[in-house]
């Protein structure tokens, strides 16, 4: 009997804990989305230091870098933007309310992106010129986008 209450005893922790483990835990679509995001700083990277001179161009990396960030800007990203995973409602985002407010350009933003990275990626194998002329549009596609749905403290 006393094994019985301290096992039912246990269960209530436990439950009582995994509902706290579940409020703080990075929300998974937070989670997927801030991983987009790296995976675009990733190879927008790589793009960035050959356009500047600090590693040496490759044609071939080149190439894969913006290929990757077109096949990664082209994917459909609704779910990774569920309602009421901005900053005003859960911690460990950067996402504004914008987003989800009405008149938001988010989609058009995030098109815009989709364009210029397959733009960047037709001609990245081109020389180091073609993508330092290729950048510049992702790069404002990028910025345009954060000005105005992420918090700029994160
Ligand atoms: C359509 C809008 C949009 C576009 C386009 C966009 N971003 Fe973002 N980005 C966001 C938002 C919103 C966040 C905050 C996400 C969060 O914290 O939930 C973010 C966050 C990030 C982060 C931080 C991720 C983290 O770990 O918290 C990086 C890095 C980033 N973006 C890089 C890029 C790069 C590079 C590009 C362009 C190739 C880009 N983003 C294009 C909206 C965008």
């Amino acid at each position: 009997m006393r094994k019985l209450v301290l096992a039912t005893a246990a269960l209530a922790t436990l439950g009582i804990g995994s509902a706290a483990i579940g409020q703080s835990a990075p929300n998974p679509a937070v989670k997927a989305r801030q991983g987009l995001m790296n995976n675009y700083a990733l190879n927008l990277g790589v793009l960035g230091a050959m356009a500047k001179g600090d590693m040496e161009y490759n044609a071939e990396t080149a190439k894969i870098a913006a290929d990757n960030l077109a096949a990664l800007s082209a994917t459909n990203q609704m779910l990774l933007w569920p309602e009421g995973t901005d900053n005003a409602s859960i911690e460990g985002t950067a996402a504004l309310p914008a987003i989800w407010e009405a008149g938001s350009d988010v989609g058009a933003k995030s098109d815009a992106l989709t364009e210029a990275a397959a733009a960047l990626a037709a001609t990245a194998g081109d020389g180091v010129d073609a993508i330092r002329t290729g950048m510049g549009p992702v790069g404002q596609a990028c910025g345009a986008c954060h000005k105005s749905y992420r918090a700029s403290n994160n």
